[in-house]
């Protein structure tokens, strides 16, 4: 039900067709953010847009004018764009290394959030500010043995969030990162097994929706979220490395 708290706001979401990016786009729409839908899985994205009476785009996150497009959307259907969540992603899924899975995963999980980035930076400047939130991963922030590939990504995302937010934040753009754990969506289906060895609980959707409201609703630059199961979201505490001389 709206409750009005976006009423003024206009929001993308890549990857919104499914899962997390859904959820968010669902909980957008319901505080009355204008939502753009964003994903290259049309009929399930339609679905949603129509739903939440927002508008998709097909847009694959690895190709950037597919992202320029997405934000442009934004702006020629709801005259702006305040908020951006980049949050398409993928695993890596099957045995052993393979250059072409490595690349998709590259791909999306990491051009996508460089190549949104770029794209949405325009509208918001136009706007005088906004928020960006990448979703990033746990597996950015620790050894993730059954998916290297994945946690590189969430790694490199990371660092990107850390590394790029204050060249924006004097725009009034805030640029952070959510670090979620394991999250009931399809994207766990392969981990099964492992989650369970490892007796880690799995988040509902709507604790990660929590907290990425949280996070968009923070004051930080550059921070990136961590959450899991029963422990509030909150910034990662990163050290800084010893300097050279010791
Ligand atoms: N579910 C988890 O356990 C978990 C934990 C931490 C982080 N994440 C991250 O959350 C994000 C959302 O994942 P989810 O769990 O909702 O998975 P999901 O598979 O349910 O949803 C992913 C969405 O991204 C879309 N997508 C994939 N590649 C795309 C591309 N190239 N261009 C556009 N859209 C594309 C898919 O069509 C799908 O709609 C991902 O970045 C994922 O890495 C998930």
């Amino acid at each position: 039900m709206e409750n009005g708290k976006y009423s003024d706001k206009v929001a993308l979401v890549t990857g919104a067709a499914n899962g997390i990016g859904a959820a968010i786009a669902r909980r957008l729409a319901d505080g009355g953010a204008q939502v753009v839908v964003a994903d290259f899985v049309a009929e399930r994205g339609e679905a949603v847009a129509e739903d939440i009476g927002g508008v998709f785009v097909p847009c694959d996150v690895r190709i950037p004018s597919d992202s320029r497009m997405a934000a442009q959307t934004a702006v020629a259907r709801f005259g702006g764009l305040d908020i951006a969540v980049l949050n398409a992603g993928v695993v890596t899924g099957g045995d052993g290394f393979d250059a072409d899975r490595y690349r998709r995963v590259v791909a999306t999980n990491l051009d996508g959030v460089v190549y949104g980035i770029e794209a949405v930076l325009p509208a918001l400047r136009a706007r005088g500010g906004g928020s960006i939130v990448a979703m990033a991963s746990l597996a950015g922030l620790m050894p993730v043995p059954f998916d290297p590939v994945y946690g590189a990504t969430k790694a490199a995302v990371v660092n990107y969030v850390r590394s790029y937010a204050p060249l924006v934040a004097g725009e009034g753009i805030r640029l952070n990162a959510l670090c979620p754990g394991f999250a009931e969506t399809p994207i766990i289906d392969g981990f099964r097994g492992v989650i369970h060895d490892l007796g880690m609980p799995i988040l509902e959707v709507s604790d990660v929706v929590d907290a990425f409201e949280v996070v968009l609703h923070s004051t930080g630059i550059g921070e990136c979220w961590q959450l899991q199961v029963g422990v509030p979201a909150e910034p990662v505490a990163f050290g800084a490395p010893r300097s050279a001389g010791g």
